[in-house]
This record gives structure tokens, sequence and C-alpha cells, in this order.
């Protein structure tokens, strides 16, 4: 907003004079907190610019954002270097038992995006929880499951250790927890999900015997979260994306309609003639539900990754630091 347009702020119609009645807890609190300063403006009044030139829109119905961020969140690619230590490392001390937990700024951003303030957050594959910390972060409220009553276990003492309310959690199978349905009807009493935010194992690659740069992160034996099978990073590619499938097919009746599924994935590397492209394989399989509908992705550039001369002196193998976060909503 130009300087000329912020000095006619004062020919706005303030806020409270055009909705003397509104709800204010529907309003983000950034423009809650200053409502008596807020003015409305448009054809409709449906536009709303704060003093600092803020602006929000009374007809969002997906998030608290002002424009700005919403423009800049839209960007197709995230390149972030997230600390791993101190206040920034939100308790990676004690979460890092996990082989591959996401940072919870990183969950937190997203679900800012996708949700509005106390909405409801789901992540069936919780690790140590990133998407639950970021909720709390974000000032949501979140359901998480993992099969690995140690990871639970770790996001609990994270969550106290940074001062957060513990989230709800749920250990076991997230398909038979899903498919029983009362745990989670419990939670969600009248309410629904607004989205359903997980990074499930990328197929059996944390399983499978690592090689070159992996074994001085990993060690060379296989690193799978659990033993069990029914861990999805245990599986094959097919019974991998059947399971995937299965876990979003389940928990689409509890998100709300217009709601949004956000899956972190990774594709597997090359394989003679198998170009192993795991994000396509998973827009399309998750594509094949009905009522549920891919809207596009965004790219996580990890610029913390450490990189390992992979293939020298032979040949090229990428060394993946980025990973795919796709965007689906459910229509009806
Ligand atoms: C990539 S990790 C998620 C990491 C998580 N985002 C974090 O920040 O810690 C995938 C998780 O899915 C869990 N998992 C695999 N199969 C599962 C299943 N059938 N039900 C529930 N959890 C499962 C694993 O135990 C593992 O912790």
């Amino acid at each position: 907003m130009s300087a000329d347009e912020i000095k006619s702020l004062d020919e706005f119609i303030p806020f409270l004079e055009a909705y003397p009645d509104y709800d204010l807890s529907t309003l983000p609190s950034w423009v809650a907190d200053d409502i008596e300063n807020a003015k409305v403006y448009g054809n409709k009044k449906r536009g709303v610019i704060m003093p600092d030139g803020q602006k929000y829109h009374l007809d969002n119905k997906l998030n608290d954002m002002n424009g700005r961020d919403w423009t800049f969140f839209i960007n197709s690619v995230f390149s972030t270097h997230y600390p791993t230590r101190g206040k920034e490392g939100y308790a990676h001390e004690i979460r890092k038992i996990h082989p591959t937990p996401k940072p919870p700024q990183l969950m937190r951003d997203l679900i800012c995006f996708f949700t509005k303030h106390g909405e409801i957050v789901f992540d069936s594959f919780m690790g140590v929880g990133g998407t639950l910390i970021g909720a709390s972060l974000a000032n949501r409220r979140a359901l998480g499951i993992d099969l690995n009553p140690e990871y639970i276990d770790a996001y609990k003492r994270a969550a106290s250790e940074l001062n957060l309310g513990e989230q709800s959690t749920i250990c076991g199978d997230c398909i038979e927890i899903l498919e029983r349905k009362k745990d989670i009807e419990e939670f969600l009493k009248e309410d629904k999900i607004s989205l359903m935010l997980i990074d499930p194992p990328y197929g059996n690659m944390m399983s499978r015997e690592k090689t070159g740069g992996d074994i001085s992160v990993y060690g060379k034996n296989s690193t799978p979260f659990t033993e069990s099978e029914k861990d999805l990073g245990n599986m094959d590619k097919d019974s991998f994306l059947a399971a995937l499938k299965k876990s979003v097919e389940l928990t689409l009746p509890f998100i709300k309609t217009r709601g949004y599924i956000v899956v972190f994935i990774k594709d597997l590397q090359p394989h003679k003639k198998d170009v192993n492209l795991l994000h396509a394989d998973v827009i399309n399989k998750l594509n094949e539900i009905r009522n549920l509908y891919y809207k596009g992705m965004k790219i996580w550039s990890d610029e913390s990754t450490k990189l390992y001369p992979y293939g020298y002196p032979f040949c090229f193998v990428a060394n993946q630091i980025h990973q795919y976060i796709l965007v689906f909503r459910k229509e009806k």
C-alpha cells in the first residue's frame, strides 16, 4: 500500500462502525487486538486495513494471513536452514532419537497457511512430533499417532521442555485406529479436522541397508522406524502406496469440506530402468480417492543437509536435499 493510500485511511469507515455486532473471536488476533483502529474498505466493505497497512479479507475462510504473507507462502520453493541447537532447535536434542524429525518451524508455517487459529491438525505418522509442536506454536489443536511409543514419549518430553501444552497422541497403527474410529471421534467430538499434515516413511527408503554417505549418518545397518510389519517404512513400494492411500481415505470423513491434506515425500534414487519418482506415484495414488484433488506442490529445500560426494569419481548421483510437499483438498 502506497504512502498516499495510507494517508487516505482516515477516509475509510472504522470497523466497529461498519460491523458493530461482529464476532471478534473469529478474527485473527493481529486484527482483533487492535480492532478500534481497524478500518474497512472496498465496495462490499470486506477488506480490513490496519494502521500499519496490513490487510485482511473478511471472506478468508482458510487462514489468518494478510495478503503479503499469503503471497510469500505460495512461492513454490521453501529454502530453509533451521538450527538444531539453542532455542531455535526446539528441543532437537530430545527429538533426535528419531532418524528424520521435521523442523517444528516448517510445520508451523504450513499449519498457519492451511488453518485458522484454534482449528484442528492431524498427523497419522507423528514421529517425535514436528507437526504437534508446530501446531502448538501456531495455537492450533492437534492429534498425532505413531506406532513407536518411544517417539511419542520423546515428543512429550520435548513439549514439556519447551513449555508447550501437550497435544493429544495415540500409540498404534494409524490404519487400525482410523478403522476403529472411536478414539478419533472421542477427540473430535463435534469438530472436524482442518488439515491432515503427514510425513510418512518414504517406502522402505529408511529400512534398506545404507550405502555411501548415508552410512556415516545412519550406520550401515538398516534404520527402520519400528520392526512392525504395519510400519509403512517396512513395505515394498506398492504396499506402501496402498497403505498410504488407505490412511488418507480413512481420515477423509473426519476432515471438513475444503480441508487440506499435505504430504511430505522424497523420491527414491533411480534404479536401472525404474525412475522411482515416488512423489509422482503418491500424487497419482492419492488422486484416485473420490472427492480428493491434487492442488499443487511446494518444494522444501533443506540447506542444512550435509553434502556427500555420492558417486565420486565415477558417476552422477543426486544428493537430494529437497523434499516435496504435496497439497490435496477435500472438495465436498
Ligand atoms: C518420517 S517419520 C515422521 C517424522 C515426524 N514428522 C517427526 O517430526 O518426527 C514417519 C513415522 O511414521 C511412523 N509409522 C510408520 N508406519 C506407521 C503406521 N502404520 N501407523 C502409525 N505410525 C506409523 C514411524 O514410526 C515414523 O515415526
